[in-house]
């Protein structure tokens, strides 16, 4: 117990609540005592001198004297390895079976007696003591990981069998047929799961380092130590804080040389420490950037893709798979609030922002209207007839998303529909085989395994109630999952069991996937109960693929200028490991903004993917009108430009499904050679035609904004500036510098009559732009239609063309 949870500790213990938290955390460490494995004495092992090869489809397996190393370049470049027998799939991250190997991809001798795969897009080289290198084609090094370290327990006499596997003994998803590796010493028969593990890598002194799914520190991820446990940070973060609620060992690092998406397969906990290179280091020569994963257990299983950010992202979708694209509804405006408390303050927060003519198009119930913070309840008292609401809400263009929480509370009927569900019931027991309770908002509470097939399946089917509430969308959280703790971790004992998909495996190995499995349940179940309507779905934590069922938020974000800094932060990381869609609380979770610190957060949340305000119980209010007349005129604005631009919203999330590039996008997203624009963490690209400046700065009235290259318009006074380079802008509290690329294209919504038109921006003279819309194909799963145009001057004029060529009129030119 260290000072913070000493104090945490001494403050729970006078509530009934802090005393059950109490029990819970002492029963989850009792539990860990009895259900861990000993750590006794460990045997250090690395690969040792390459004894021979064996040719595979797309590359082959290279024989060390204590390991071996499978590697395969794939049909589309992915590059895979494994070391220990760990093979691509089973996976959680990866999508079937995962790509076909490339068949021209062949294992071939390289110098210093090393072997190497050559395809079109990359080179693997493997040296003889297991070192591998990614180099672009032109031979350049990207990436080098030295050999990996492995420590394993050392059996005891009599103690063979005792180790982190040694209770599954299957292949899925963490291992591959791990064990049958010459060096897979002590592994229990499922890989390295019982063994720690160290792999250093290097990349160039210039690269920058992004991703590790969502870190309030972000986007660039300086020199530091991260770590891979999706962790509630309780009581709202900043900057500072990490781990926050959704991690994924998944790093985009861009350099000179060439941009590179390298993933871990492996949920274990694990840390990542990162330090940036520094050229002309010393006696000037370069010192490389180097990233050091260690991880607790799991096999050591990586990705690597490499080329153009929009490339290596539209492989990540590929291999992990496509974004779901939320409903159309579900890119407009959203108010949630923590204590509603009934359904006439609902009515009073609706019925004030359609007095003062602000689109609102989704109101978000949070634990408060359950009955006793029990999930899939209604507190029939405070919301009679929700149905009622929700239908009487619709009819105003307002949906209503609920919370759902995945903690049962012990003893409720949700728990005892649970307890039927196959052989041993739905929840997670612990080594013992008895339920593992904790505490949450409800009380005593069990939790479902959602790495459990049959446990999906029946938690998905309770959506059926929600459904018949009249909610419309979903809202995953406390789904690290939480149990409040005084002390120690505030999730489940990592001894408890879990089902792994067959495989069996503990928490160490489930916690990280839990939200995820959550997400597929939901997911799942609301595809089956509505198959018409693609579900609105996001989630607090999760892992690598999540994107399949949904998005994220920021969570509990706290109410300061640190706050709105990491707003952004999470959502361009998250957007890079392939979650597009998310968005923070604004005004931020915990506090009372100042009005200008609302008004700030307002106009970034305006042009992220989630616009969503919402607060904590304790907190102050959000609707704009709170702050004064001059903010709510000021959020007006804000409010009306976001559903001028909820048709290129819908443009955004189409493609992010198609291509994998997220709505939002880092500066350098299309001109990594610039290094400055990595360095630049305060603007970002909505798209491929708008560059978003947010002030985030308390008093600020203008900003710097650094442009890449080209023409860009400032939105608000026409004026053209020419990139590459940095430009001062005003930027008064009733607006952010807004640009426009020249020669973009982007749908918006007609001023009058709602329909969708065109505008664009005038190309610079001599160049010609274009762009793409899809416009919303409703609320099923049709793909939408590619709608391509192309932009160009005709003598004085700009004329918008279709792919055949037929001009097209009634397009608004700017910039002219
Ligand atoms: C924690 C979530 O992060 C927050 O958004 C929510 O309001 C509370 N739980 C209560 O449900």
């Amino acid at each position: 117990m260290d000072g913070r949870d000493l104090v945490r500790a001494v403050k729970d213990i006078g509530s009934e609540r802090g005393r059950r938290a109490w029990r819970a955390a002492w029963r989850h460490r009792r539990a860990d005592a009895v259900g861990l494995p000993r750590r006794g004495a460990e045997r250090a092992r690395v690969p040792g001198l390459l004894t021979g090869t064996e040719s595979r489809p797309g590359g082959g397996v290279l024989r060390f004297a204590r390991s071996e190393l499978l590697v395969r370049v794939m049909a589309g470049g992915a590059v895979f390895w494994g070391w220990d027998g760990a093979g691509p799939t089973p996976s959680y991250a990866v999508v079937g079976d995962g790509p076909e190997p490339d068949p021209r991809a062949a294992l071939e001798p390289d110098t210093g007696g090393g072997w190497r795969v050559v395809s079109e897009r990359v080179t693997v080289a493997v040296s003889r003591h297991g070192a591998v290198e990614v180099r672009t084609p032109g031979g350049t090094v990207l990436r080098r990981e030295a050999p990996p370290r492995w420590w394993e327990p050392v059996p005891l006499a009599g103690e063979a069998a005792v180790g982190a596997g040694s209770a599954s003994g299957g292949t899925h998803p963490t291992g591959g047929a791990a064990g049958a590796g010459p060096g897979a010493v002590g592994s229990g028969g499922r890989g390295s799961g019982g063994g720690r593990w160290v792999q250093r890598s290097e990349v160039a002194a210039d690269a920058r380092f992004f991703g590790l799914g969502g870190r309030a520190a972000g986007p660039r991820l300086r020199d530091g130590a991260y770590r891979l446990w999706n962790t509630d940070p309780k009581g709202g973060f900043g900057p500072g804080v990490d781990p926050l609620y959704l991690t994924m060992p998944v790093q985009m690092v861009v350099a000179d040389a060439g941009t590179h998406l390298v993933f871990h397969d492996n949920s274990w906990d694990g840390r990542v420490v990162l330090r940036e290179g520094e050229e002309g280091a010393g006696s000037g020569a370069d010192r490389p950037g180097t990233s050091e994963l260690r991880m607790e257990g799991g096999p050591l299983r990586c990705w690597v893709l490499v080329g153009t950010p929009a490339r290596v992202l539209q492989g990540w979708s590929g291999l992990t798979g496509a974004a779901a694209v939320p409903p159309e509804w579900a890119l407009g405006y959203q108010h949630a609030r923590w204590g509603f408390g009934s359904a006439a303050e609902v009515r009073r927060v609706v019925e004030g922002y359609a007095s003062r003519g602000l689109a609102l198009s989704a109101v978000h119930l949070d634990i408060d209207h359950y009955d006793g913070h029990r999930v899939f309840t209604v507190d029939e008292e405070a919301f009679p007839d929700l149905p009622g609401l929700a239908g009487e809400l619709r009819e105003r263009g307002v949906r209503l998303v609920s919370i759902v929480d995945p903690a049962v509370k012990a003893g409720d009927a949700v728990h005892a529909s649970g307890l039927a569900v196959g052989a041993a019931g739905a929840f997670v027991r612990d080594a013992r085989g008895e339920e593992v309770r904790g505490e949450v908002w409800p009380g005593e509470c069990a939790y479902p395994d959602f790495t459990d097939p049959a446990v999906r399946e029946w938690w998905g089917g309770l959506y059926e109630e929600r459904l018949a509430q009249g909610f419309a969308g979903f809202w995953h959280d406390m789904n690290e999952p939480v149990s409040f703790a005084p002390f120690g971790d505030a999730t489940l004992p990592r001894s408890a069991r879990h089902a792994m998909d067959g495989a069996g495996g503990d928490h160490r190995e489930g916690h990280n996937v839990y939200a995820l499995g959550m997400a597929r349940a939901g997911w799942e179940g609301l595809v089956r109960l509505r198959p018409a309507e693609r579900p609105f779905l996001f989630s607090r934590s999760g892992w690598a693929g999540m994107q399949r069922y949904g998005g994220t938020w920021s969570g509990d974000v706290e109410t300061s200028w640190e706050g709105l800094r990491a707003s952004l932060a999470l959502v361009l990381g998250l957007g890079l490991c392939g979650v597009p869609y998310s968005g923070p609380d604004v005004g931020g979770f915990g506090g009372s903004p100042s009005p200008e610190l609302y008004v700030r957060w307002l106009q970034l949340g305006s042009y992220l993917p989630l616009f969503r305000t919402h607060s904590a119980i304790w907190a102050g209010r959000r609707e704009p009108w709170e702050f004064g007349p001059e903010v709510a005129r000021q959020a007006a604005e804000v409010m009306a430009e976001r559903e001028r631009l909820r048709p290129y919203f819908v443009t955004l999330a189409h493609l992010a499904r198609r291509t994998g590039a997220p709505y939002v996008r880092p500066l350098w997203w299309g001109a990594t050679e610039d290094r400055r624009l990595r360095d630049c963490e305060d603007a970002f690209l909505l798209g491929d035609a708008l560059l978003v400046a947010p002030v985030l700065e308390c008093g600020a009235d203008r900003r710097a904004v650094r442009l890449p290259r080209g023409r860009w318009y400032d939105t608000a006074t026409g004026a053209a500036y020419e990139g590459p380079g940095q430009i001062l802008l005003d930027a008064p509290q009733g607006r952010i510098p807004v640009l426009a690329r020249a020669g973009s294209l982007l749908p918006v919504r007609a001023a009058s009559g709602g329909g969708v038109e065109l505008e664009v921006w005038a190309p610079a003279r001599g160049r010609t732009g274009g762009g793409v819309v899809i416009r919303d194909p409703g609320p099923g799963f049709e793909a939408g239609t590619v709608e391509r145009y192309t932009v160009r001057w005709a003598g004085d004029e700009v004329v918008v063309e279709t792919e055949t060529g037929a001009p097209v009129s009634g397009v608004t030119v700017r910039g002219l």
